[in-house]
């Protein structure tokens, strides 16, 4: 099928919601890299949206995909299955948590935390201890109560009415989350980092300070870790840079590589009040996607990944700024790990449009920040060429 004719196809049979995508179509992928249908290739530093950590294809990904696909894809929740305990325990042996729920997205982690957190504060505070407050500029995904918790009306307008018991602060900002707190609040559900907002890295003392404020009000802290977590900003979970631990924490994107998953991750107190029938999923933690993310999991460990996040991208952050001391365009750089932002002076899209043509796929975070997000396994040559392109890229949108 000739590329014309797919990309004519797409405009006629797909919903129009994803807007004007790219004008390639990807067919393959290896490592760091993606190849469309006209043999092009191309440096993948999105990663399908801080998703394939491990890059395509991984030997140990592939390896257990086609082993749990051949052994057995699904059973029901009605019953145990080996992946899916071994996953549970190991997430659990590697954070702050004691209990684990699979789904499938990250806004089904986010709406089993959000349900978690008004049962609980309902049960242990009083019945009117439901709400939660969330940040301005945040994002925490599509489904309505996620979409009511995304601190962005550009995702909410047209979907009126949102779902009630959702307040919104500045992000960043201790005094206002402290004002906004009363007797019905029963969470607060931060970004450790905000992602899709724009990659803003709050101060140190922020994530310390909601932690405190929790503790003295009796309010659980849920960490959406759905683009932070899994090594991507050079430690294993966001939260192990401040020093604190959320009560819960949702995990989604590169958990298993690729393949779709939501993990909802909690202590024993909070996991408590989803007693038998409370909650469910049909596809959630089947044994072929806990095997999945069992053999991503162990190599990100076994690999030392979140070390090689930390060094590549203090080489991409430190090309951006040197970047910037010639090209004006770039305001700010800011970023974790391999979780990077450059603010510009104007909008991203040419320069987005600029590197894909030059062979460098890379995201944007709002209408003004290039992101970067490219697997974790991305070597320094790799690394320094990117810079070229965006520099390239830059050169000319300016
Ligand atoms: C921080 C954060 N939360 C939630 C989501 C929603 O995840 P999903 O698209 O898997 O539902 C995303 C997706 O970009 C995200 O970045």
């Amino acid at each position: 099928m000739d590329t014309k004719t797919l990309l004519e196809w797409s405009a006629k049979y797909h919903t129009p919601n994803y807007g004007a995508r790219a004008p390639l179509c990807l067919i393959r992928g290896d490592g760091i890299r993606v190849w469309d249908t006209e043999g092009r290739a191309y440096l993948d530093f999105g990663a399908g949206i801080a998703v394939t950590s491990l890059g395509h294809c991984h030997p140990r990904v592939t390896g257990a995909i086609q082993e749990a696909a051949a052994t057995l894809l699904h059973v029901s929740n009605l019953y145990h299955s080996a992946p899916q305990i071994h996953l549970a325990k190991l997430l659990c042996e590697h954070s702050f948590a004691d209990r684990v729920f699979f789904g499938n997205s990250g806004a089904e982690a986010n709406e089993a935390a959000i349900k978690m957190a008004r049962k609980y504060g309902k049960e242990r505070g009083a019945s009117d201890r439901f709400e939660i407050i969330a940040t301005r500029n945040s994002f925490h995904g599509r489904t309505l109560a996620t979409v009511t918790a995304t601190g962005q009306e550009k995702y909410q307008h047209g979907f009126e009415p949102l779902m009630p018991g959702f307040k919104h602060v500045p992000y960043n900002d201790l005094r206002a989350m402290e004002r906004a707190v009363d007797n019905r609040t029963a969470a607060i559900l931060v970004e450790p980092i905000q992602g899709e907002g724009g990659v803003y890295v709050p101060d140190d003392g922020y994530l310390p300070g909601l932690r405190k404020l929790c503790d003295e009000a009796g309010v659980l802290l849920i960490l959406d870790e759905i683009q932070t977590g899994v090594a991507r900003t050079g430690r294993l979970w966001c939260y192990e840079h401040a020093g604190i631990e959320p009560d819960i924490m949702t995990l989604a994107k590169a958990l298993a590589n690729g393949v779709p998953i939501g993990a909802t991750l909690c202590r024993e107190e909070v996991a408590s009040v989803l007693t038998p029938g409370t909650h469910g999923s049909t596809f959630g933690g089947t044994p072929f996607v806990c095997s999945v993310a069992l053999a991503t999991l162990s190599a990100i460990l076994e690999d030392k990944i979140a070390e090689r996040a930390t060094a590549r991208g203090r080489q991409l952050m430190d090309g951006l700024r040197t970047l910037a001391t010639r090209r004006p365009t770039i305001r700010e750089v800011r970023g974790r790990g391999l979780l990077i932002g450059a603010e510009l002076d104007r909008p991203v899209a040419p320069v987005v449009d600029g590197c894909r043509e030059a062979g460098l796929l890379v995201l944007s975070a709002g209408e003004r920040v290039l992101r970067l997000a490219p697997p974790l396994i991305v070597e320094a040559a790799d690394c320094a060429r990117a810079l070229e392109i965006i520099d390239g890229a830059l050169g000319k949108a300016t």
